[in-house]
């Protein structure tokens, strides 16, 4: 799977965003990043053996393997407050358009379902196998406009975290189940297929608003 087919959103964050832009960026992704991991952790009990020993191991480290301040969601708490941005979840919810909203949506529809468990476990898979080098560049992109390490260890953080938990999500998580679940393989890529198009729309209704030298966000962003 390509990592960005759609526009280069985040080769233009790494090298010519400005402060204020990284910002909206940071305001759209915290949509889901202040409950990163939640909605794909109701997949758990709906899974079995070697899949589920896997989705655990994702979902560890993502809960920040018994440390509070290394979880995911407060990694980027930090990032946020870095940038000067309300941190409290939520705050920014009126501000997104409903391509936002509907990323995050759509984990949760797939994670509240057991029905669709195949679905939520191709949506993080996809999500884990195209993130590294995206998240290389967001922190490029955020140390060229002065972020320290505290705020772009969110970003840091992923780089490596992803690259190793792509092959568990592969191999481990998506292929194990798909051997247990062969009439279930589809909806592993449908949720594949979910999680890469919306992020294709998002990037490029973002992309298309910063081309235009216009805000992507609805009003004013919430200061901290
Ligand atoms: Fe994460």
């Amino acid at each position: 799977m390509a990592a960005d087919d759609g526009p280069p959103l985040s080769t233009f964050l790494q090298r010519e965003a400005s402060l204020e832009q990284f910002r909206e960026f940071v305001v759209h992704r915290s949509i889901y990043h202040l409950k990163e991991a939640d909605p794909h952790s109701w997949a758990i009990p709906r899974l079995r053996g070697r899949a589920k020993a896997a989705l655990v191991e994702i979902q560890s480290d993502e809960y920040g393997g018994g440390r509070p301040e290394r979880m995911h969601s407060e990694l980027f708490r930090a990032t946020m407050r870095g940038l000067g941005l309300d941190d409290s979840y939520g705050a920014h919810l009126g501000r997104v358009p409903a391509v936002t909203l509907a990323i995050s949506n759509a984990m949760s529809l797939f994670g509240l379902h057991r029905r669709l468990r195949g679905a939520s476990i191709g949506h993080l898979a996809a999500f884990e196998m195209t993130s590294s080098l995206p998240n290389r560049r967001y922190a490029a992109g955020l140390r060229r406009l002065g972020g320290d390490a505290t705020a772009t260890r969110f970003y840091d953080e992923h780089v490596q975290a992803d690259a190793v938990h792509e092959q568990i999500a592969a191999h481990d998580l998506c292929g194990a189940f798909a051997r247990d679940h062969p009439s279930l393989s589809g909806d592993v890529l449908y949720g594949a297929a979910c999680a890469l198009t919306l992020e294709r729309l998002w990037a490029a209704q973002v992309m298309s608003r910063w081309l235009r030298g216009t805000t992507s966000l609805l009003g004013e962003v919430v200061a901290a």
